[in-house]
């Protein structure tokens, strides 16, 4: 592994495109966030930052707050032949006290593979969750509900009272910002809304790909939960795919969120066994 003499750190800008670019398509250690956005729609976000051995880009590192109190660790990605700890070594202190200047309570990890999780453990990242995948294949469709709240699609204009919704209803570090549920939106297949008397009480947003369908949130005001809401609009969703012949459809959430597994495994969805840890760290900030 290399440990040059010739390092040099920087917060990366717009003419770093290309050397991340780069660095993102051949790098050997590589964690992307489960994201909204690609790598590179982030290199104007701070913090992200380069490791340079001479003029070589061979790490980087990015974990722009969002939702503003929580870093989540969107991006490191390191070069064959270096080590990925001692990488991490160098951009993390950065990376951590550019958060800490921008009042952020804690640093998150939604891990993709093994290899990162001792660099973590090493620095002070406890593994506090697990996020699993269900999926959903070609049953029939629960019957839809009797309407408890009336579900329409959701339009743009819905975002500011969702944002509101999404934050009163997830914890801290799994909220959306408006922007990130605004690019949510734009991804969706299928993006709806229940309400009554133009209150809205929860929502869902789901992807399609050619691989199926994906629920990609789910939320009920929490003065709402527990009256069949949730599950009206898992149901919904569920029969909207069908009628478009979209038969397998997958969605994630924590081990822990009794709630909604509740639903997704009374609806016919089944626990894959793809599995991802979740590791934080309380900053000062
Ligand atoms: C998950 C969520 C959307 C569910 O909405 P909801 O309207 O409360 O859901 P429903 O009332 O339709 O169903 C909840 C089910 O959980 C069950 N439940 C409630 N608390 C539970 C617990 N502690 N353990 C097990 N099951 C529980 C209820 O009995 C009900 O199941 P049932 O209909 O078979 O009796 C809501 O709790 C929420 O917004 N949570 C925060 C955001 C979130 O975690 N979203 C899901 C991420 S994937």
């Amino acid at each position: 592994m290399v440990t040059s003499k010739h390092w040099s750190i920087k917060q990366v800008d717009l003419s770093d495109r290309a050397s991340i670019s780069a660095l993102l398509s051949t790098a050997r250690w590589q964690h992307q966030h489960f994201d909204w956005v690609s790598a590179l729609d982030l290199i104007n976000e701070s913090p992200f930052v380069a490791a340079l051995d001479r003029d070589l880009v061979v790490g980087c590192l990015a974990c722009p707050p969002d939702p503003p109190r929580v870093a989540w660790l969107r991006i490191f990605s390191v070069a064959a032949d270096y080590s990925p700890a001692f990488i991490w070594d160098q951009l993390w202190p950065k990376a951590a006290a550019a958060v800490s200047t921008k009042n952020v309570r804690q640093a998150a990890v939604l891990l993709s593979g093994d290899w990162l999780a001792p660099i973590l453990k090493g620095c002070g990242f406890e593994h506090t969750n697990d996020v699993i995948f269900l999926e959903r294949r070609g049953e029939a469709p629960p019957t839809p509900l009797l309407p408890l709240g009336s579900i329409r699609t959701m339009l743009p204009e819905d975002i500011e009272a969702i944002t509101e919704l999404d934050q009163s209803a997830f914890k801290d570090i799994w909220q959306y910002s408006a922007e990130t549920l605004r690019q949510a939106y734009k991804h969706a297949a299928v993006a709806t809304i229940i309400e009554h008397k133009d209150e809205p009480l929860g929502y869902q947003i789901s992807t399609a790909s050619i691989y199926g369908a994906h629920l990609a949130r789910l939320a009920v005001a929490p003065q709402w939960q527990g009256r069949g809401f949730g599950t009206a609009l898992v149901v919904d969703v569920i029969n909207r795919f069908f009628h478009q012949g979209v038969l397998k459809i997958s969605v994630n959430t924590q081990t822990d969120n009794e709630q909604s597994l509740q639903i997704y495994r009374k609806l016919g969805f089944r626990d894959s066994s793809s599995r991802h840890p979740v590791y934080q760290l309380q900053l000062d900030g």
